[in-house]
């Protein structure tokens, strides 16, 4: 049991770090560098980097969902952990649903029209929305170092 728990907590720990430390690489250091090239490369480069990095979200996320649960399943359930893991709980549920609204919202508009005007739109959405989900990784893992000391 415990190595499982080890196994689980390792693949909860590795997969956290890269969707949080991605989202963190692609909003403060990818996107203030995009203007190095001209636009329509960054249209380019976009569309490359999010198929990329949205592969990557697809693992992290159902990964992330499934390592917790179980781990909190052989913690004892809901009643016997803390109040960190129901948050931590709460806002992995809320980052998922975010990450599915800009895979099917604006990133599916994204990829289907060829439209600029279009384009850009749906990107400084997605850009949005990703922020949104990167404040709310960075609270998780806050309130995740919590889990032990409250
Ligand atoms: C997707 C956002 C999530 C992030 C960034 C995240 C991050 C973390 C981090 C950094 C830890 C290590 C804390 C520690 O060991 O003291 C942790 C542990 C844990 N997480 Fe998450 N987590 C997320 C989602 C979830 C979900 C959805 C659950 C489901 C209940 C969950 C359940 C747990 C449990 C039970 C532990 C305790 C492991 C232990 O210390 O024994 N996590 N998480």
């Amino acid at each position: 049991m415990m190595i499982l728990y080890a196994v689980l907590k390792v693949l909860h720990l590795l997969f956290a770090v890269l969707w949080v430390g991605g989202m963190f690489f692609a909003y403060f250091v990818l996107r203030p560098s995009m203007s190095a090239i001209d636009p329509p490369q960054r249209m380019l480069l976009h569309t490359r980097v999010f198929r990329r990095f949205f592969l990557v979200v697809w693992h992290a996320m159902p990964i992330m969902l499934i390592t917790g649960f179980v781990m909190l399943y052989l913690l004892g359930g809901m009643s016997a952990v803390p109040w960190p893991i129901h948050a931590m709980a709460g806002l992995g549920v809320v980052m998922s649903l975010v990450f599915l609204a800009i895979v099917l919202g604006p990133y599916r508009r994204f990829r289907r029209t060829t439209d600029r005007t279009r384009m850009t739109a749906s990107l400084d959405t997605i850009r949005k929305l990703i922020a949104v989900n990167l404040v709310l990784g960075l609270i998780t893992v806050v309130v995740a170092a919590l889990f032990h000391v409250v």
